[in-house]
């Protein structure tokens, strides 16, 4: 086996010598055998990479990339509980959540809550008296992302009816607040504040201000409609929350992995038990797949590998997620924290620059929405980008007609973005046809759902996260901390201190002017 160093080398060699190839030769030369290597097909699901600009050689030293580097070792440590957080000496226990049959603490957990959601959906139907409807979930960052994703994504179906509605609240501007509030009968809703570490200014903020928004609408003790979820419970015992209504999870468990824990629970309650047990039965076969599958045919250590090609490599500095289906809206925000908080790092755990991290940033919008938007950049700006293109085959609707436009749509511009078009005849003429020519070459990798229903939602966001597992091993960064966003926190708490003080003297020159802009601009 070469070195990890040679490897790399060959690799940049491999990038040199394919950069300026045509995708479509590619496609070409390499025929079915190069196409089995790149698509994963699962009976609900196909990944298609075969857009991608690889040939056998350079998958090949990829694979000894993923062998030198010791990913499937990764993957090996993480299931055996090893503490392979290690900035933070955690072991990263995120799946044990989703096992059938897990720990003692996460079955006492999950007891306990399934007894609460039992209760609750008691009280939803009770013929007298006011029932409870809503649940006003309060949380931020991984305490928020996942949940709303799955309940917006699965509960947008028409077909999928909760008896308690899910609203959400994360940003500590007020607005969102406001809007969730208007929608909310306060005797008729229960509050979840979900903060892992029970910090949390903005998650405490809009706590502390729907506390008063209950006791103002008649309900005496607000904190008997509360539940907290955290790995603090003393934390949150200190702030009024009985324990009895407290749902911890491990310090092992993180932020952005947590929507299988009781921070899932507005989800649970939007889709309902059913469809919850199903997510959760989908993310555990994407862990009985990641544990069992050969190198070769393993889909995170696939779209791993594929993301140092395209980054590390060939220098892409973005991959666009473009989901051809509206109830995927905010499957990408969720995506873009899992990776980009994850694995947004330029040094090792050990402090020494890893120079081969290169996360890319990830954004997106549904199609054909984004079509009509930026894909001009995407298909003629002198920035190349990675593309995923998301397509469902059989929608929840029933205007065929819809979906046959909406899936051709996609097609067509994932071949337009690899192969690019050199327009015929009198279109190609003079400057007017450079103008129309679209160069392809973006790498396009291609996932096609046969439905959007929760087993395959939980399956492709456990293989994502076990891609992240995956890259943080290939670049050698540690995945599971953020050291990177505690420095704003602190200082947002020092500008808050100037706000509340009159005296602005003590204010630091460059903020002064603007301060006292912003405190004569307020009423
Ligand atoms: O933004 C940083 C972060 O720590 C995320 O990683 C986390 O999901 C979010 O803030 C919320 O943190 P907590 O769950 O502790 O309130």
């Amino acid at each position: 086996m070469p070195r990890d160093t040679d490897i790399w080398h060959t690799l940049s060699q491999h990038g040199a010598r394919l950069k300026g190839l045509p995708i479509e030769r590619l496609v070409a030369d390499g025929g079915p055998s190069r196409l089995r290597r790149l698509v994963v097909d699962h009976d609900f699901l196909r990944v298609d990479a075969g857009r991608q600009r690889l040939d056998d050689a350079a998958l090949d030293s990829l694979f000894d990339l993923a062998d030198a580097a010791g990913v499937l070792a990764q993957r090996d440590r993480m299931f055996a509980g090893e503490a392979i957080n290690v900035t933070e000496n955690r072991s990263v226990t995120h799946w044990a959540w989703r096992q059938p049959v897990s720990s003692p603490s996460v079955e006492q957990t999950r007891a306990r809550m399934g007894e609460w959601v039992r209760r609750l959906l008691a009280r939803a139907n009770q013929p007298s008296g006011r029932p409870i409807k809503s649940i006003l979930h309060l949380g931020i960052g991984g305490s928020d992302l996942g949940p709303r994703m799955v309940a917006d994504t699965i509960a947008y179906s028409v077909s999928v009816h909760s008896q308690i509605d899910a609203y959400f609240a994360a940003n500590v501007d007020g607005h969102e607040l406001q809007r969730a509030l208007d929608r909310l009968d306060p005797k008729a809703t229960v509050v979840s504040i979900a903060s892992k570490t029970f910090t949390t200014r903005e998650t405490l903020r809009n706590a502390q201000t729907v506390m008063a928004w209950l006791r103002r609408g008649g309900v005496d003790d607000p904190l008997s409609h509360c539940v907290a979820i955290t790995s603090e419970p003393q934390r949150a015992q200190a702030w009024g929350i009985s324990p009895d209504a407290i749902f911890e999870f491990e310090d092992s468990v993180g932020g952005r992995f947590s929507l299988w824990s009781p921070v899932g629970l507005p989800a649970r309650l939007a889709i309902g038990e059913t469809e919850w047990e199903r997510l959760l039965a989908g993310a555990h076969a994407a862990d009985c797949h990641f544990r069992q599958a050969q190198a070769h045919a393993n889909l995170p250590l696939l779209l791993a590998l594929i993301d140092v090609w395209n980054h590390s490599i060939l220098k892409l500095p973005a991959r666009v997620i473009s989901p051809y289906d509206a109830r995927m809206k905010l499957l990408v925000a969720h995506i873009q924290q899992l990776e980009m908080e994850s694995l947004g790092k330029q040094l090792g755990p050990d402090g020494k620059t890893a120079p081969h991290a290169q996360c890319p940033m990830i954004w997106g919008e549904p199609g054909t929405n984004g079509q009509h938007a930026y894909f001009q950049w995407l298909h003629q700006a002198a920035q190349e980008v990675a593309m995923e293109v998301l397509l469902v085959a059989k929608p929840r609707h029933s205007f065929d007609a819809h979906h046959a436009i909406l899936l051709a749509n996609g097609l067509a511009q994932a071949d337009a973005f690899a192969f690019g078009k050199q327009p015929a005849g009198q279109l190609a003429d003079g400057v007017g046809g450079q103008l129309r020519r679209l160069p392809g070459g973006r790498p396009v990798t291609l996932w096609c759902y046969r439905e959007l229903d929760a087993y395959t939602l939980g399956y492709v966001i456990a293989s994502l996260e076990h891609k992240v597992v995956c890259l943080g091993q290939l670049w050698g960064v540690n995945a599971f901390d953020q050291f990177g966003v505690e420095l704003g926190k602190t200082m947002a708490q020092t500008v808050e201190a100037y706000f509340a003080d009159s005296n602005l003297d003590f204010v630091p020159p460059h903020l002064s002017e603007t301060l006292q802009w912003f405190k004569n601009a307020r009423p």
